[in-house]
């Protein structure tokens, strides 16, 4: 595979497990193509054109050219310079992360947009999540904006490395795997939820690393009612207001990657219970079945930088093939 294949078939899969239907996602994506064509000349010059054929624009090659065949793979969870050069050392042509980089985090707030679609989908009206989530995808835009961004990219420009990162499409695989081991499971009480996620080998490598699942808010002994896989996907943390609206629509547990302690409290307030399943763990996993589609294809995979790499093909099934 090449490296522009390489990510069309991450967005292909990301669109496949998207809360969203892939009709929904190429409507918002014409929807932007739109409202270019009405900008000006200038205006023109300076939009991201990124976001006119890739609707997660928080995963971009940013570095190496499309057309570069790929056969060994450097895989981890953040970038750095120093792993460009390990990628090289270990003969790897090229380095995929998962957390955006580059212009893929300057525009991390378009793919926060995603949340909008998600709460809908468990019947919070589209009115309260926009004014929920559009105060803080700009604030995260703020908070993002100063950052130097091109750091680690300039660098592997400059040494022709071949870099790209892997982030929304990953979390939506995450998204969509929970959200069926939840269809699938009897889950009665929130200590339910922390036995589900225990089953799945990366949680229990997070736990030996000594980042469990974890009863962030509620009780375990609670009945967990309906149970929402809903901060998982969609950027980063959305709105902490969300929560009493989750209530409002018969939603009683989240299960979330990572939340603040912001987040908690507001959770608390809607005795909402929250089960973190612990962020590394959780990247891991979309990345695990990203990599397991690249391995299928005769692609290696050195796992490094936090990569829990645990490979679901074949015979393979749970193996952890980096334990510690
Ligand atoms: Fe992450």
């Amino acid at each position: 595979m090449t490296l522009g294949q390489i990510l069309d078939l991450a967005i292909k899969i990301g669109m496949q497990a998207d809360p969203r239907t892939e009709k929904e996602v190429l409507k918002q994506l014409k929807r932007i193509k739109s409202n270019f064509s009405k900008l000006s000349p200038k205006e023109r010059e300076y939009y991201p054109k990124e976001k006119l054929t890739n609707p997660y624009p928080d995963s971009l090659i940013h570095s190496g050219n499309p057309q570069k065949k790929i056969k060994k793979i450097l895989m981890t969870i953040d970038v750095t310079e120093a792993k460009l050069l390990v990628a090289r050392e270990l003969g790897a042509d090229a380095v995929i992360a998962h957390h955006p980089l580059g212009k893929s985090l300057a525009l991390l707030g378009d793919a926060m947009k995603l949340q909008f679609y998600l709460y809908e989908k468990y019947g919070v009206p589209i009115n309260i999540i926009e004014g929920i989530n559009r105060k803080k995808i700009e604030e995260v835009k703020r908070s993002i904006h100063p950052g130097n961004h091109y750091l680690t990219v300039d660098t592997a420009k400059i040494i022709s490395a071949n870099l790209m990162n892997v982030h929304t499409p990953a979390d939506n695989l995450v998204y969509n795997f929970l959200e069926n081991r939840i269809k699938a499971s009897k889950l009665i009480f929130v200590k339910d939820i922390l036995k589900m996620l225990y089953e799945i080998p990366e949680y229990q490598e997070a736990a030996k690393r000594g980042s469990p699942p974890k009863l962030f808010a509620g009780s375990g002994k609670n009945h967990c009612g309906k149970v929402i896989a809903s901060e998982i996907t969609g950027g980063t943390d959305g709105g902490s207001k969300i929560y009493p609206h989750l209530a409002n629509v018969g939603i009683g547990s989240v299960i979330s990657m990572h939340q603040s302690e912001g987040h908690t409290k507001e959770a608390e307030k809607s005795f909402i219970n929250v089960v973190v399943a612990s962020h590394i763990a959780s990247d891991s996993l979309g990345m695990n079945l990203f990599a397991d589609e690249l391995e299928k294809r005769g692609i290696e995979i050195i796992p490094t930088g936090g990569f829990i790499r645990v490979s679901r093909i074949k015979n393979k099934v749970g193996e952890t093939i980096n334990p510690v």
